[in-house]
C-alpha cells in the first residue's frame, strides 16, 4: 500500500472514531461560532445551494439547512451516518461519505462552498482547494477556515490593514490580561505548546486510535479553567468532558496537520480567479483564518 494511501486510511479511522463519539447534544456554542467562523451572515445562505466539504458529524450543515435551499454535506469519515441524528431539517440535508481529492459533483453548481477545519488534514491542502474552487459557480462564494502558522507579535497587529480585526484583537490584548510584556511571554508560550504537540504528534499519529482515545481521558482532570495534564501536555480545556477527550485525541491522531501563512491562502484564491477577498481572523493574535472569496 502506497504511503499516502495509509495516512488516507488513518485519517478516515481516526476522524470516524471521533464523530461516532462526538455528544449529539449540541449547545448554543455551534451556532454562536459558526457564521462568525465563516464569515457570511444568515442571509447569505437564503435559498442557495450550498457544499459543507468535510463537514463532520454535520454540526455546520445543520445551522446552514434553517437557511439554504439545499445542502450537500460530506466527509471522508463515517461520520456522516451520525448527520440524521442531529438534523431537524432533514429533507434539506444530502449527506455523502467521499473523498475531497475525488467528488462525484459536476463543476459549477453550488452557490456557497465552505470548509470548516479540513484541507489541513489532506495530503495536498492545495490540490483539495482547488477541486472545491471549481465546485463552485460563477459569483458564488468560498469560504475556508483553517489554523494559521505563525502567531503575530503585537508590532505585526498593529501593521495589520484589518481595521476591525487590529481593534478587537489590541482592545482585548490591553483590556483582558496582556499587557505588553504578558503578551509576549503569552506568545512564546503558546510557540512552546505548538512545538511540543508537533513533536508528540511524531509518534501519536502512530499509536492506534484506540490506545490514543483512551490516553485521552488523561484530559479529564481540571483545576479551576486548566486541566491538570496542560501543565505538561498540551490539550484542550473544554468545558464539555467529552469534546475535552475527543478535542484532545484530535490534536494528536490525524496524521496530517497543516498549518498555513494568510498570504498563502490568499495567493491561492487569485491564482483560481476569486475576487472581493477578505480575511478574518479568529482568537488571540490569532490562531485561525478565514479566507473568502468571491468566484469570477
Ligand atoms: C476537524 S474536522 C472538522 C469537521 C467539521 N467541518 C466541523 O468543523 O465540525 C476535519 C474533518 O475533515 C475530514 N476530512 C479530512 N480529510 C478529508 C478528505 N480527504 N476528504 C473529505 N473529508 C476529509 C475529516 O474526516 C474530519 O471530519
Amino acid at each position: 500500500m502506497l504511503e499516502t494511501d495509509k495516512l488516507l486510511g488513518r485519517t478516515k479511522k481516526s476522524f470516524g472514531y471521533e464523530w461516532l463519539r462526538y455528544p449529539t447534544t449540541l449547545g448554543e456554542e455551534e451556532n454562536r461560532t459558526f457564521f462568525d467562523m465563516v464569515g457570511l451572515t444568515e442571509e447569505a445562505f437564503k435559498n442557495k445551494f450550498v457544499l459543507d466539504a468535510g463537514c463532520g458529524m454535520g454540526r455546520y450543515a445543520r445551522i446552514t439547512a434553517k437557511f439554504a435551499s439545499s445542502v450537500v454535506a460530506f466527509d471522508l469519515s463515517r461520520s456522516v451516518e451520525r448527520i440524521k441524528d442531529i438534523i431537524n431539517s432533514p429533507s434539506k440535508i444530502y449527506p455523502l461519505q467521499a473523498n475531497i481529492m475525488a467528488l462525484p459533483f459536476k463543476n459549477g453548481i453550488f452557490d456557497i462552498v465552505f470548509s470548516v477545519g479540513v484541507i489541513q488534514h489532506t495530503a495536498s491542502p492545495k490540490e483539495a482547494f482547488k477541486k472545491l474552487a471549481c465546485l463552485l459557480k460563477s459569483g458564488g462564494i468560498m469560504s475556508i477556515h483553517v489554523y494559521v502558522k505563525k502567531l503575530k507579535s503585537i508590532e505585526e497587529l498593529k501593521q495589520t490593514t484589518l481595521e476591525k480585526d487590529k481593534r478587537i484583537l489590541l482592545d482585548n490584548i490591553e483590556k483582558n490580561f496582556f499587557k505588553k510584556i504578558k503578551f509576549e511571554l503569552y506568545l512564546k508560550l503558546r510557540f512552546l505548546r505548538t512545538e511540543i504537540i508537533k513533536t508528540l504528534r511524531n509518534v501519536s499519529t502512530k499509536v492506534p486510535e484506540r490506545i490514543l482515545y483512551f490516553l485521552s481521558f488523561l484530559a479529564i482532570p481540571k483545576i479551576g479553567r486548566f486541566t491538570l495534564l496542560n501543565f505538561s501536555i498540551p490539550c484542550s480545556s473544554h468545558p464539555n468532558i467529552k469534546v475535552r477527550i475527543l478535542e484532545t485525541f484530535d490534536w494528536y491522531s490525524p496524521p496530517y496537520l497543516w498549518l498555513f501563512q494568510e498570504q498563502e491562502l490568499i495567493s491561492w484564491f487569485k491564482e483560481q480567479g476569486f475576487y472581493s477577498i477578505e480575511v478574518s481572523a479568529h482568537g488571540f493574535s490569532p490562531v485561525s483564518v478565514t479566507v473568502k472569496g468571491i468566484k469570477k
